[in-house]
């Protein structure tokens, strides 16, 4: 037997052609990579949810000279939310970055670990997570729910 798993996301020329309530919310955070802390990769990433009282609350990567101990733009927007807003409910994250050191208009999708604490998040909420995904210009990609990128994830299912 074999077992297939296909997903399927949407494909936008540009940020103009994006809702207007999306486009606000990816040029929220292609302004906010100017607070990322990239010294060490120059590689400034912005990560921005709009709950759903509509509140919007950002996240940056922050990078450390001891270079592990550096975080990802999402996942320090998680636990900005978790922490600030407790028991809120995360509608759609815009994800966005600006490369010093080249191209910055293709989208970029979360990291390995950044898909895992998505979809625990997602989990935990009981609600997707709508991703914009996009750079400075270009294409955007919207995924109608962020465990999508994470197909027989890990959770804490397996830790009953
Ligand atoms: N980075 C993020 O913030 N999010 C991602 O999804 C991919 C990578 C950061 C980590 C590091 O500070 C820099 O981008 C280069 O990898």
């Amino acid at each position: 037997m074999h077992s297939e798993y296909k997903f399927s996301y949407e494909v936008f020329d540009s940020s103009d052609e994006l809702s207007q309530e999306d486009a606000m919310l990816l040029n929220e955070a292609r302004n906010t990579t100017k607070h990322s802390y990239a010294p060490y990769s120059r590689f400034r990433v912005a990560a921005v949810a709009k709950l759903s009282d509509g509140k919007i609350i950002a996240g940056t990567n922050q990078e450390n000279a001891s270079y592990p101990a550096g975080i990802c733009a999402e996942r320090v927007l998680l636990s900005s939310v978790s922490s600030q807003h407790p028991g809120a409910t995360i509608e759609t994250i815009a994800i966005t970055y600006d490369n010093e050191n080249g191209e910055n208009n293709r989208p970029i999708s979360p990291c390995g670990i950044c898909r895992q604490s998505l979809q625990e998040y997602e989990y935990r909420q009981s609600h997707p997570i709508r991703l914009i995904l996009g750079g400075m210009s270009g294409k955007v990609y919207i995924i109608s729910k962020s465990s999508l990128l994470m197909p027989l994830a890990f959770t804490s299912d397996e830790l009953k």
